[in-house]
């Protein structure tokens, strides 16, 4: 099934955290975001989960460099985003990407606030799907910005390219502070996600790293 290309970046602490315990994610430096809003303008679609737009109510436009917004999508089984979010707002197309168990209230509301409602899936968008039916609308490439059980559910259904994770020098511990991937897990390191670095640079105070999916570790 054809499906754009999909490149998944994070802002994430030494310790592997995208948010601390008390869902701070304010993580990246500024000329990371710079560089994070030229990416945007670079792609065809932004996709995050709902617990990310509950969590940081992102915009998810370009603002800090110059050029064009990329459609927004967000998946949503259960149609929980607010009318109010910001990912709503402006004249940028924004799709909520729902499944069957999502009440018809909640995507009515959604569509009244100006999103394209897609619904896919029983009680779980089926995300091979999803971006066989973006490749379609002429989606090419996405990037995915979390958060962390999308980034499993994308990496585990193998729909990921590309990871560039730009590490922060700090440390923010927590058990329950959200990581770069979520999810169940897999219980054994070779039944996981092998990448193969293919950049570093250093941006800002960040180091960012570049991984190619699907490769050999060593
Ligand atoms: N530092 C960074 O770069 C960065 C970037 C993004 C996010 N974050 C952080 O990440 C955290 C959010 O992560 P999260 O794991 O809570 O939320 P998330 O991954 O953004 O969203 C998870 C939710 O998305 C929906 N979802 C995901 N895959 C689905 C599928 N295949 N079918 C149906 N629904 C699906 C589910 O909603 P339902 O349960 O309603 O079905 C699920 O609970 C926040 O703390 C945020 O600040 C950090």
């Amino acid at each position: 099934m054809k499906r754009p290309y999909v490149i998944l970046n994070a802002a994430m602490t030494l310790d592997g955290k995208i948010a601390t315990v008390g869902g701070d994610s304010k993580i990246s430096c500024e000329p990371d975001l710079k560089r994070l809003h030229r990416l945007r303008s670079e792609v065809d679609a932004v996709m995050v989960g709902a617990g990310t737009v509950l969590a940081d109510d992102p915009s998810l436009t370009v603002r800090r460099v110059t050029g064009k917004n990329p459609m927004r999508i967000v998946v949503d089984g259960e149609a929980k985003t607010p009318v109010g979010a910001r990912v709503l707002k402006g004249d940028v197309r924004t799709i909520v990407v729902v499944s069957a168990i999502a009440r018809s209230e909640n995507v009515e509301r959604l569509r009244k606030a100006g999103a394209e409602v897609i619904t896919l899936g029983v009680s779980y968008v089926k995300l091979a799907k999803l971006l066989n039916k973006l490749w379609v609308m002429g989606v090419r490439r996405i990037l995915l910005e979390g958060g962390s059980t999308l980034n499993w559910n994308m990496l585990k259904e193998g729909l990921v390219d590309e990871v560039r994770v730009a590490v922060s020098p700090s440390i923010v511990g927590g058990e329950n502070a959200k990581t770069l991937v979520g999810g169940e897990g897999f219980s054994r390191v070779g039944g996981g996600i092998n990448l193969k670095l293919t950049k570093i640079e250093r941006v800002g105070t960040n180091i960012l790293l570049t991984y190619r999916v699907g490769e050999k570790r060593c």
